[in-house]
């Protein structure tokens, strides 16, 4: 694809996004910088970036494959994606399969619980006010989502979950809980958008129950690094 990088538009915590010459198509770098719990605590785990960028793509080609619509064109590089610029509904969507993190907390279920049925859970993406847990009437409420535009993304989540955890099985992976983000493109159509990657779900190995995520990190039971490189050696 014949294009070329402008300005940076954003920095988040983990990533950044530049504009192109192409009005529908950013560029996203992945960035070895990791925070918790609301950046109080800051750190880098060393090439999480590459990881990240790498097994996101691979993970958004999969599920593109099985008719879930991605935000995702062309890996550039190691670190660099063109995805397709989105108008992101400010979401942050969480499916559990097992008890864990703050569901444990504020449930009071110890963590490795196994649940009947998956969850679903939605919080506002709001730095400001820690990302609040919210419900799907606080998001019309407020108007972060149409009623259709919810019922697409539970749908989309509920699948992806199903797609996401046999291949991580195959992988000797268990898919405990992750967050997923969707996006509107122009036309208005929903499609997953950030990214998938050990930042944004728990796997645990699915023999030991090794954490193999970012709660390495979060926790600071240490063993980041090489942890994310097998998620990727296994996976890719
Ligand atoms: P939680 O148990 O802390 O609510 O996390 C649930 C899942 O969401 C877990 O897989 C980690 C992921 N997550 C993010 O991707 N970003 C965040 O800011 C948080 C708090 C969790
Ligand atoms: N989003 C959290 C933070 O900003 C990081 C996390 O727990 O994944 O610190």
């Amino acid at each position: 694809m014949n294009i070329e990088i402008r300005e940076q538009l954003y920095e988040g915590k983990a990533k950044q996004v530049f504009l192109t010459s192409d009005p529908e198509i950013v560029m996203v770098h992945y960035k070895d910088d990791a925070t918790a719990g609301d950046g109080a605590k800051k750190g880098t785990i060393r090439d999480k970036g590459v990881v990240n960028n790498k097994l996101s793509n691979a993970l958004m080609q999969k599920l593109e494959r099985e008719g879930i619509p991605t935000h995702y064109v062309e890996e550039l590089n190691d670190r660099d994606t063109l995805v397709k610029k989105v108008d992101i509904v400010p979401l942050e969507v969480i499916i559990r399969n097992v008890a864990a993190g703050s569901f444990s907390k504020r449930m009071g279920v110890p963590e490795g619980t196994e649940f009947k049925r998956p969850t679903i859970e939605f919080s506002y993406k709001n730095d400001d006010l820690h990302d609040p847990f919210i419900n799907s009437y606080y998001a019309l409420a407020l108007d972060l989502a149409t009623q259709e535009e919810i019922d697409t993304i539970v749908e989309m989540a509920f699948k992806i979950n199903d797609i996401l955890k046999d291949i991580l099985l195959k992988a000797n992976i268990r898919l405990i809980d992750f967050k997923l983000e969707f996006g509107r493109l122009p036309d208005g159509k929903i499609v997953l958008a950030d990214e998938i990657s050990p930042d944004t779900c728990r796997f645990w190995d699915a023999t030991t129950g090794a954490h193999l995520d970012k709660d390495l990190f979060r926790r600071d039971l240490g063993g980041e690094e090489d942890a994310y490189q097998e998620v990727m050696r296994r996976l890719l």
